[in-house]
This record gives C-alpha cells, sequence and structure tokens, in this order.
C-alpha cells in the first residue's frame, strides 16, 4: 500500500502567511502541521509516500527530504496548478501504479492517528472508504448520506441543506477504481476536480463505498483559528522540560518546554507553552497556549493563545493574543500615540486597529 500526500495547493485562507510559505509547514507546538500526518502514515506501516507539490514544492522538499527521517521514502509529484483533489490523483497516476493507496491532506489533523481506518479498509476492502466525523454544522464540508446499514448512498460538497451533520475528514482510502473516477470528472462550478464528486462516481457506478467514523478530534487547519485551536490542543499533551537557559528570577508555571539553547531571563510562562531552540524571552510574559518557533526574540512583551514562527521579534509591546506571527516579522510599538498609523501591509492582511 501507498501514501498520496497532498502538499500543494493555494491556502488562500491562511493569507498572507501563505504567499511566501507552504501552509503545510505552520508549526503546531514547533512542528509542522505535515509532520504529524507523515508520522501517522508511518505508524500505519506504509512507507512509500508520494507528495504533491505545487509552488512551494522547494520548501516542503528541504523540510521532508527523502523521508528518511519519519522511516519512509517520499517521492515528490508536481502538481502545476491547484485544480482539485481529484487532480492531483489524476497527476499521481504513474506514482499510484495499481497499487492501494491511502489519500491524507497535508494540513489536516487527526489525533488517535489512521491504523484503525487502513485495518478496516484491509480486512473489507471496499472500492473506497472515506472516514466522517460528526460536526455541528456541515455547511463547509464535504457531507456523506449514510444508509440504514452505514453504506455511503451520497455525498455531497458544502450543501446549503446538509442530508447529515457527517463530514468528510480529509484521509481516503483507494484502490486502483478511483483512477477511472477521476478521468470522468469535469471541473467543478469552482474550477476544481472534486475528489467528493469521484466518489460520487464510484457509488452510481455500482463500486462499494464504506466509511468509518472516528470520535478522535479533526480539525482542517486551514485558517488561523482552526489553527489556534490545534495548537492549543497539542501543547495540552506535551511533557514539559528545560534544557535551554533560564535564569532564577523566572516563574515557570504548569506544562512548559524550553528548548535547547533558549535563553530566558525575568520573565513568567504560563504553560502549556513552548519556546524554541536559540529563542530569547526577556522581561516578559508568555502565557498559555503559545508556541514560540526557534531563533525569536520577546523582549518585554506579553504574549498568549499565539503561534509564533521562526525568528520574528517582539519588542515592548502590551498583551497579544489569539495571533500568528510570521516568520521573521518585526512587532514593535509606535513611538507615541499615533493621530495615524503607518502601515506596511502585504497583500490580504488582517490588522485590527483599537480606535
Ligand atoms: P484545501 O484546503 O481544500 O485547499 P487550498 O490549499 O487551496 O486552501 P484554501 O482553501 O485556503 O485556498 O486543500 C487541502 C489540502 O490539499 C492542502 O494541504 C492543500 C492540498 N491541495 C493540493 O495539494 N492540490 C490541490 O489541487 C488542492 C485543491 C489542495
Amino acid at each position: 500500500m501507498k501514501a498520496l500526500v497532498l502538499a500543494g495547493g493555494a491556502g488562500t485562507r491562511l493569507r498572507p502567511l501563505t504567499h511566501t510559505s507552504a501552509k503545510q509547514l505552520v508549526p503546531v507546538a514547533n512542528k509542522p502541521v505535515l509532520f504529524y500526518g507523515l508520522e501517522a502514515i508511518k505508524d500505519a506501516g506504509i512507507t512509500d509516500v508520494g507528495l504533491i507539490v505545487g509552488d512551494t514544492a522547494a520548501e516542503i522538499q528541504t523540510a521532508v527530504g527523502d523521508g528518511s527521517a519519519f522511516g519512509i521514502h517520499t517521492t515528490y509529484i508536481r502538481q502545476d496548478a491547484p485544480l482539485g483533489l481529484a487532480h492531483a490523483v489524476l497527476v499521481a497516476r504513474d506514482f499510484l501504479g495499481d497499487d492501494d493507496f491511502v489519500m491524507y491532506l497535508g494540513d489536516n489533523f487527526i489525533v488517535g492517528g489512521i491504523n484503525d481506518l487502513v485495518e478496516e479498509f484491509s480486512a473489507h476492502r471496499p472500492h473506497a472508504q472515506i472516514m466522517l466525523t460528526e460536526v455541528s454544522d456541515a455547511r463547509s464540508f464535504g457531507v456523506a448520506e449514510l444508509d440504514a446499514a452505514g453504506q455511503v448512498i451520497g455525498l455531497e460538497e458544502k450543501p446549503k441543506q446538509p442530508k447529515s451533520n457527517l463530514a468528510l475528514v480529509g484521509v481516503y482510502m483507494f484502490t486502483p477504481a478511483i483512477h477511472e473516477a477521476v478521468r470522468n470528472l469535469k471541473p467543478s462550478w469552482r474550477g476544481e476536480l472534486e475528489i467528493t464528486e469521484a466518489i460520487q462516481w464510484l457509488i452510481d457506478n455500482g463500486k462499494q463505498v464504506r466509511s468509518t467514523t472516528i470520535t478522535g478530534y479533526w480539525k482542517d487547519t486551514g485558517n488561523v483559528s482552526d489553527m489556534l485551536e490545534v495548537n492549543r490542543l497539542v501543547l495540552e499533551t506535551v511533557e514539559p522540560h528545560v534544557l535551554g537557559t533560564v535564569e532564577a528570577d523566572c516563574e515557570l508555571i504548569g506544562r512548559v518546554v524550553v528548548e535547547a539553547g533558549a535563553q530566558v531571563s525575568g520573565s513568567r510562562i504560563v504553560g502549556p507553552a513552548i519556546i524554541g531552540a536559540g529563542t530569547k524571552v526577556i522581561s516578559s510574559y508568555i502565557g498559555p497556549f503559545t508556541a514560540i518557533a526557534q531563533e525569536c526574540m520577546v523582549d518585554d512583551s506579553e504574549i498568549e493563545y499565539s503561534i509564533v514562527l521562526r525568528g520574528a521579534s517582539i519588542r515592548g509591546v502590551g498583551r497579544i493574543e489569539a495571533s500568528i506571527i510570521g516568520h521573521y516579522a518585526e512587532v514593535t510599538p509606535a513611538p507615541r500615540v499615533p493621530r495615524a498609523y503607518r502601515l506596511v501591509l502585504g497583500d490580504h492582511s488582517k490588522v485590527q486597529i483599537s480606535s
């Protein structure tokens, strides 16, 4: 069995972060979200992994390499434009050959891994097996309709009136039957080849599509609030440890990780929180659910429930909350209360200014 991991895409919902970097590499508790997926795949015993890559190919390739760090072997498959999840299957045709495979969306986060799904699929070997989870409002998801026996009888992409509260999780199991289905698709109204339509094609053509409903946690980390929420969840499980230097004038409360080479002085850190390798925290307050990546600087500032990416610096600012600060970003106070704001903002930036 092989795995096809989707690490291309446009990432419009995470702009401006994704203008310059891959959304699958945004860190959750200081580890790229994609790595959790690769670990789950390896854990399910799958080592032959194809990665679909787009404009951010170089960055993904640098991060994942030949896969040996994960105990897997990687093949990179270029998708020239993000033309849909089913399009990714189409371009991976040669890599997939006639093998069964698991398709995993590289920005999805699933607690509990995929072992049960892979085992169930292998035991029954339907033409396809999808993973479902109950959601309160299914209108923004792919939604499945099941019959009384639990067999999938229909799928809809982001329906206005969902026929169930069962949303598709971003992990799918396929036999080679899917290749004929994707070849028969036409682009949807949004110009993409939809995997939900490919699975619907299987159903319409008398193929067996089973489902597994998971009870564990799942999130598509496509937007900022979901990203922060997943970060919170993972931080709650980290084992506290201090490898860096923490001066005696500091207070560390709860689950706090201070990585090697990090320096903390005159500060209070209330966990769960993680301070990355080589980062300096000086005269600051780091509040719960905060992950600060490597080589950052937090000086005379307060931050909580946030993700700070590599090399960012935050100096002399009051409380920052529910924020994602990009690589090498600089946050500093205005010299005095401004009569006007001076802004240099990238396209699609979002800024909240108190009036
Ligand atoms: P989506 O989140 O559905 O799409 P997107 O990355 O274009 O993001 P947005 O909606 O914010 O614009 O994609 C799910 C995963 O699949 C994600 O990891 C990107 C990847 N993907 C591809 O590799 N190729 C594609 O053609 C598409 C649509 C997505």
